[in-house]
């Protein structure tokens, strides 16, 4: 069965509350289609509104971030529950900007993939080189060991219900965008290493998604490609260009 495509946009750290409902309503008519996927990660603090502004649509929301424990004294830290009970579905594991500025490691985001299987939240797991890495030819290695130590102990269902985002860090807010070719490269060893941890039909199952500088003109050349089930979208997701991904020309 053909993978579902899905695009998801991840604000980062944009958008107070009030201006999340505006955008909201800004791209309600123009992310609508119903054979794709819609999600919109955002800050914590917007999950609430935003839950509340699409309701009756078929967008769904994910966080950026959560933390592993349950609950207690974690000061400023969100529980997965809270994002749970806030109404969101899916959750940003491992960013890149996450990994560097608040050096979360491999086996840290281990336990918060699993956490979030725990509280039924859909993982978007990230992984991506740096141009350093790129240029020194070690770009699959290194993505392969993200996966498999990031997939620690998660079970071949688990997987399979879950979405990679393959963002390599070069690409990441540049404007300068993987080449199709490059993109398709690394998607596809992604799906080579599920098949190898698990088995082939999880690997079939599972959506890797495309993100560092998509935008509303490389986005169907690089849907196109047959192993890039989606996109992970940072500053074309704050603007209309996002509705124009999810309408991809195919
Ligand atoms: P840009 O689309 O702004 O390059 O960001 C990509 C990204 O980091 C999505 O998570």
């Amino acid at each position: 069965m053909a993978r579902r495509k899905i695009i998801a946009g991840n604000w980062k750290m944009n958008m107070t509350p009030s201006e999340a409902k505006a955008l909201v309503e800004t791209l309600k008519d123009l992310v609508n289609n119903p054979e794709v996927d819609v999600v919109y990660c955002v800050p914590a603090i917007d999950i609430v509104p935003v839950v509340e502004a699409v309701k009756g649509t078929n967008v769904e929301v994910g966080a950026e971030n959560m933390y592993i424990e349950e609950k207690g004294a974690y000061t400023g830290e969100i529980a997965p529950a809270m994002i749970v009970d806030a109404g969101a579905k899916y959750v940003i594991i491992g960013h890149s900007e996450r990994r560097e500025y608040f050096n979360e490691t491999d086996e840290f985001l281990n336990k918060k993939v699993l956490k979030a299987f725990e509280h039924g939240l859909t993982p978007i797991l990230c992984c991506g080189e740096s141009l350093e890495q790129r240029e020194a030819g070690v770009t699959l290695d290194w993505i392969r060991l993200q996966i498999k130590s990031d997939l620690q102990n998660v079970t071949a269902e688990q997987a399979a219900s879950m979405v990679i985002a393959y963002e390599p860090i070069w690409a990441i807010g540049t404007g300068k965008t993987a080449t199709t070719e490059q993109a398709q490269e690394v998607c596809k060893a992604i799906r080579e290493t599920i098949a190898e941890i698990y088995d082939e039909a999880t690997a079939e199952s599972i959506r890797i998604q495309y993100g560092g500088s998509m935008n509303a003109k490389n986005c169907d050349e690089l849907l196109a490609q047959p192993d890039i089930d989606g996109g992970l979208i940072g500053g074309a997701s704050l603007k209309p260009d996002f509705g124009r991904i999810v309408n991809y020309q195919k």
